[in-house]
């Protein structure tokens, strides 16, 4: 559609390109809430928008929605998830590496529909201890493999026995024998295991539940007929699963520029970590710190790079262009700007440092473009309409509160008066340096009387699945291309034009003068 329609002469005056708009603003920081975006002539669907992007040579995403390298964000679960819904998560490192290199494993051997590590009971237990576990645990299924000592299938305890009137009963006495139960050889599952289990369901009318076990009769995984069935409803989902190359669910692993007793960078054991990673499968190595633009952040990325030359790189965080500009020249195909905007963040109050996030995008955008690295924005969204305003300038998002209250975030629910919550925490707080990212803030790692924290332990309430919360966001960012008349994020980033919001504008914005029964989630 000709540019003439789009973009009026009266117009021009009030809503303005990112370069004409941020240079008249120039004297001050601006973050999401401080701008709107000017809807523009469109013929664009929301549905019909596309959201690919891509981060390095060889890494596309088919949405730009990455989860935090927080450890009450994303492990393998989470980034199962963001995976089989187009995304990327980034497994944090405050864990042993050899767990870091497990979470690795379990995403890239993640074969969709299959549980590979069932919840088992043992036949001596009580069906008492059962129901106390799945209480405990908040299990919504009651149904479970039942394993002997010597790792060996021995039943299946179903559901319809895990009854308090059976409580003093063990489970060898419930279950439904191993001769019984419907089982699978992993070896058997083919190059497209749902397929496999969704025939099986249908050829045994009334069995939901099959088991796949190796040569030895040890346990492997567990398909229910419900989820295959989700599944195999998702296939006509509008976004396909990240993969790579091999076929494998996504999957980034963040590192930290860690240093030796003497204080130096201790090259050799990130250079192992990392070869280890690479082994894995591992798709993008993040090197996460607070200051990125910093000699030990530039030494670490150099360093990947000349031993890794394919590898695809994320560094940060940073929030000028001289940051993008240096992390690039070290070899980072992209950079993550952002400090201090998280929702768990002090660092802006402890020091007094960091800049609002849109104004920190546009002038990193400026570099990026110049030096052709991607750039992702980390930290303080807490909308889908602030994803399509970072879109204007980046090529991806980092969430963490968003999805920390997820089924799929580590960490158990608890309840405070009534409702649930689980732990949300900044990894620059006390708690999670104590746990091992004392690095990421340039903290002693051990002695924590000199530590000055720069985020805060805190709670979010429990939300749906990370299915549903990617589903409302991604809406969100469709609905907003299709109001720019934008049929991909490149054409977001150059169709949009901003204009600042009063504050009374700002409140004209969320619902008002009226009494809300029910949000829009
Ligand atoms: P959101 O707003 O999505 O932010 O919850 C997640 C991002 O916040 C950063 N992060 C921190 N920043 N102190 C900080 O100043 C912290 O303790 C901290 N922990 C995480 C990080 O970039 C993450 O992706």
């Amino acid at each position: 559609m000709a540019l003439k329609q789009e973009f009026n002469a009266i117009d021009a005056e009030f809503y303005q390109p990112a370069e004409t708009f941020f240079t008249a603003h120039r004297g001050m920081a601006l973050t999401y809430d401080d701008v709107t975006l000017a809807t523009l002539y469109s013929e664009i669907l929301p549905r019909d928008t596309q959201l690919d992007t891509q981060l390095a040579e060889g890494l596309s995403l088919n949405i730009p929605v990455m989860s935090a390298d927080m450890d009450t964000v994303t492990e393998a679960r989470m980034a199962i998830a963001m995976a089989l819904n187009g995304g990327l998560g980034l497994i944090h490192y405050n864990m042993p590496e050899k767990q870091q290199l497990s979470e690795v494993s379990r995403v890239k051997n993640h074969v969709h529909g299959l549980i590979q590590d069932p919840i088992k009971v043992g036949p001596e237990q009580l069906i008492g201890e059962v129901l106390d576990m799945m209480e405990k645990r908040r299990f919504d299924f009651s149904t479970f493999p039942v394993v002997g000592a010597d790792g060996r299938l021995a039943g299946l305890l179903s559901g319809h026995v895990v009854k308090p009137r059976y409580a003093r009963r063990k489970v060898a006495e419930a279950l439904t024998p191993r001769n019984q139960v419907h089982t699978i050889k992993q070896n058997e599952l083919g190059a497209n295991p749902i397929a496999r289990a969704d025939k099986f369901f249908t050829d045994h009318p009334g069995i939901h539940k099959l088991l796949v076990v190796d040569e030895e009769d040890r346990l492997r995984g567990l398909f229910t007929m419900s989820d295959v069935e989700r599944i195999t409803q998702e296939r006509s989902a509008q976004f396909k699963l990240a993969r790579d190359a091999r076929f494998r669910l996504v999957c980034g692993a963040a590192v930290s520029a860690t240093r030796n007793a003497f204080g130096d960078l201790d090259r050799d054991r990130i250079l192992n970590h990392v070869g280890a990673l690479v082994e894995r499968g591992v798709d993008m190595v993040a090197v996460s710190t607070a200051h990125g633009y910093s000699k030990g952040v530039g030494d670490t990325v150099r360093m990947l790079r000349d031993a890794f030359p394919n590898l695809p790189l994320l560094a940060g965080n940073v929030t000028s262009a001289a940051g993008v500009e240096f992390l690039a020249d070290c070899g980072a195909n992209a950079i993550k700007v952002g400090q201090g905007p998280g929702s768990i963040c002090t660092t802006r109050i402890v020091a007094g440092v960091g800049i609002p996030q849109l104004t920190a995008l546009y002038a990193c955008s400026r570099a990026a473009r110049e030096k052709q690295v991607a750039i992702v924005a980390d930290g303080g969204i807490t909308k889908s309409g602030d994803i399509v305003k970072a879109l204007t300038l980046a090529h991806a998002v980092i969430c963490g509160g968003l999805f920390a209250g997820c089924p799929e975030a580590p960490g158990q629910m608890m309840e405070i008066g009534g409702k649930l919550y689980k732990q949300y925490r900044g990894m620059g707080s006390l708690a999670a340096m104590k746990s091992g990212s004392a690095a990421r803030y340039g903290q002693p790692a051990n002695g924590t009387q000199k530590v000055a924290p720069e985020g805060v332990e805190a709670l979010k309430e429990v939300s749906p699945s990370t299915d549903r919360i990617l589903a409302q966001l991604i809406g969100g960012i469709q609905s907003g291309m299709g109001y720019l008349g934008a049929v991909n994020l490149a054409q977001l980033r150059e169709k949009a034009r901003y204009i600042r919001v009063s504050s009374a504008g700002m409140r004209e914005a969320a619902p008002h003068d009226v009494v809300e029964v029910k949000t829009g989630s």
